[in-house]
């Protein structure tokens, strides 16, 4: 069962007064809208995989962070080739993030990594119970998993009853999950899907736009991003306007 699962209305009340807002006002959406793609070769992005939990919950964590410019949820860890959601093997769910160095270091991640989970609960989080759902740094090079083991001793040091039990290993092989799993959490809102414009599958998996909605969706946004997301997105309603270009 995943932790997330049940959650009725994950954007509380504001979401649904947009909908409601949409209704009333009649707004049309388009069938689509191309969202400018970042060009990989003029951007030297780096690329940092985690396992804390649900899948779908890490690439939300992940998604709303300045300087993440892509998320992928998937698989990571173990020795299986081709992984699948109902049999992973030994691979622990994870999240695959491409970001921008200008704009955020390793270390920084490492700090969003230790406070979106409890790095604490053995081989789980919340009621996800089972070995994909251990906590893991992978790292890629000496300095890497310098930086790894320093901010794993600094988080022992915080929690005074329990062990860190996050494991620090090199990155192997990244499986990426089935569509299903991707953008998870944004996927359940229809609301968010037609304000972007409706990408296809394969769009949407790149698209920074839906990997900071994706976290949005979650409300694991910054609070400060949270309400500038809401506020454009009430701006965009009250012009009639209704494409969401970027956030
Ligand atoms: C690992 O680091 C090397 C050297 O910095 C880099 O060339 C390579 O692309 C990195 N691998 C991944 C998967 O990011």
């Amino acid at each position: 069962m995943k932790m997330f699962n049940t959650k009725a209305f994950p954007l509380g009340f504001s979401i649904i007064a947009l909908a409601i807002a949409d209704i009333a006002l009649g707004i049309r959406f388009p069938d689509r809208i191309s969202v400018p793609n970042l060009d990989p070769s003029s951007q030297p992005l780096k690329i940092a995989v985690f396992a804390l939990g649900s899948f779908w919950r890490s690439e939300a964590a992940f998604g709303c962070i300045r300087g993440v410019v892509r998320t992928t949820a998937g698989y990571s860890g173990g020795s299986k080739s081709n992984p699948e959601y109902r049999s992973p093997g030994d691979h622990a769910e994870s999240v695959q993030i491409e970001y921008d160095p200008r704009l955020i270091n390793y270390r920084q991640l490492l700090e969003v990594f230790w406070s979106s989970h409890d790095s604490r609960q053995v081989f789980g989080q919340g009621p996800d119970v089972g070995p994909q759902y251990r906590s893991i740094i992978f790292t890629n090079g000496t300095e890497e998993s310098r930086l790894a083991v320093v901010s794993k001793e600094k988080e022992q040091t915080k929690s005074k009853s329990g062990i860190v039990t996050t494991q620090i290993q090199s990155l192997g092989t990244f499986y990426p999950a089935e569509p299903e799993h991707q953008k998870f959490e944004l996927k359940r809102n229809p609301f968010l899907l037609q304000l972007i414009g409706n990408l296809p599958e394969e769009e949407l998996e790149r698209s920074s736009l839906a990997a900071r909605l994706n976290g949005y969706a979650a409300e694991l946004c910054p609070p400060r991003i949270q309400r500038q997301i809401d506020a454009k997105i009430n701006d965009i309603i009250k012009k009639g306007w209704p494409i969401l270009r970027e956030v």
